[in-house]
């Protein structure tokens, strides 16, 4: 961005002791928030947010060492948005898998500085002749994000068209973790599960809590209850709790997958979890005319005793 723009959207955004824009890696520009109770940086491609980092604790998302910051490209990290679809799109194979949302530019739309200290961010996805080719019904897709010792993330689809349509959407959030050996999820026990290991998809049941000894790939289905991410190493519990979402996606590409990626960096998958608050496969949203759907994820950290 060139500064002129950037000194226009800090003019127009910009809140001393909250929140700022810099140009950040690749060329991307950034939003760096820091307030009283936590630190966050947000992009403006994809609505990204690669960061956020309570006061007194390690980060909380993971964020590749490794990864290719351009425009155009998703970033290996932080919170990666699917929209309008998860996984490949059901029709076309050569459409971009997990939809478009997440390597095209955003606009600022509002910042606010919240009475107990927290902030407030909105973004806007920016429709171009590419997105309405790949996504042909009228509708607005937002982020509403709130930086504080939580982190909240709303993604909300808007329908304003006077036809329904469906979406698959997911908040893929990479979590920073010591280790994966160190660590358990709990609270999707007795949940039916895909698993998309290997290419193939088996329905099968989560006994007990998750631990992750080898590649992971599942859509849990029909979720409800609060993840919590137990973490021996980091003496912590990530607590994830959603609403309007009924999937959730717990991703690990471990040893193979991750070298084949090439932006995970050596031992990378070991550091890191995806747990996506989500709506796939039997859980795609039918958003009606003149009707909004939210999807919201709350995530906060809890000493682990
Ligand atoms: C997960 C999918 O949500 O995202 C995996 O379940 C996929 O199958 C992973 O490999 C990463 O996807 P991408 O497109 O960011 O490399």
């Amino acid at each position: 961005m060139s500064s002129t723009d950037l000194s226009a959207l800090n003019s127009r955004f910009a809140i001393p002791g909250h929140v700022q824009f810099e140009d950040g890696p690749g060329g991307l520009t950034i939003a760096e928030i820091a307030n009283s109770h936590a630190e966050a940086t947000i992009a403006l491609q994809g609505a990204h947010v690669m960061n956020w980092q309570p006061s007194g604790q390690e980060p909380v998302l993971w964020l590749s060492r490794f990864g290719k910051f351009a425009p155009g490209k998703s970033i290996r990290g932080g919170v990666p948005i699917c929209w309008p679809w998860f996984g490949p799109h059901a029709e076309d194979a050569k459409l971009p898998g997990h939809g478009f949302a997440r390597t095209v530019m955003w606009e600022m739309l509002e910042t606010k500085a919240l009475p107990d200290g927290a902030t407030f961010l909105c973004l806007g996805l920016i429709e171009t002749d590419a997105t309405r080719t790949q996504w042909p019904h009228p509708s607005s897709a937002q982020l509403r994000v709130t930086v504080s010792a939580e982190l909240k993330i709303e993604l909300v689809t808007c329908n304003t068209s006077s036809a329904p349509f469906q979406i698959g959407e997911a908040l893929h959030t990479y979590f920073h973790i010591s280790d994966v050996a160190n660590m358990a999820i709990r609270g999707l026990e007795a949940c039916t599960y895909l698993d998309k290991v290997g290419g193939s998809s088996t329905r099968k049941t989560q006994r007990g809590p998750i631990v992750i000894e080898s590649e992971v790939d599942r859509v849990y289905l029909d979720t409800e209850a609060d993840c919590l991410i137990e973490d021996r190493g980091l003496k912590r519990r990530i607590r994830i709790a959603t609403r309007g979402s009924r999937s959730t996606v717990v991703w690990n590409p471990w040893i193979e997958k991750a070298e084949k990626m090439g932006d995970f960096g050596p031992e990378g998958y070991r550091g890191m979890v995806c747990v996506e608050s989500a709506n796939a496969v039997d859980n795609v949203v039918t958003v009606l005319p003149g009707t909004e759907h939210i999807l919201l994820t709350v995530i906060g950290v809890e000493a682990l005793t």
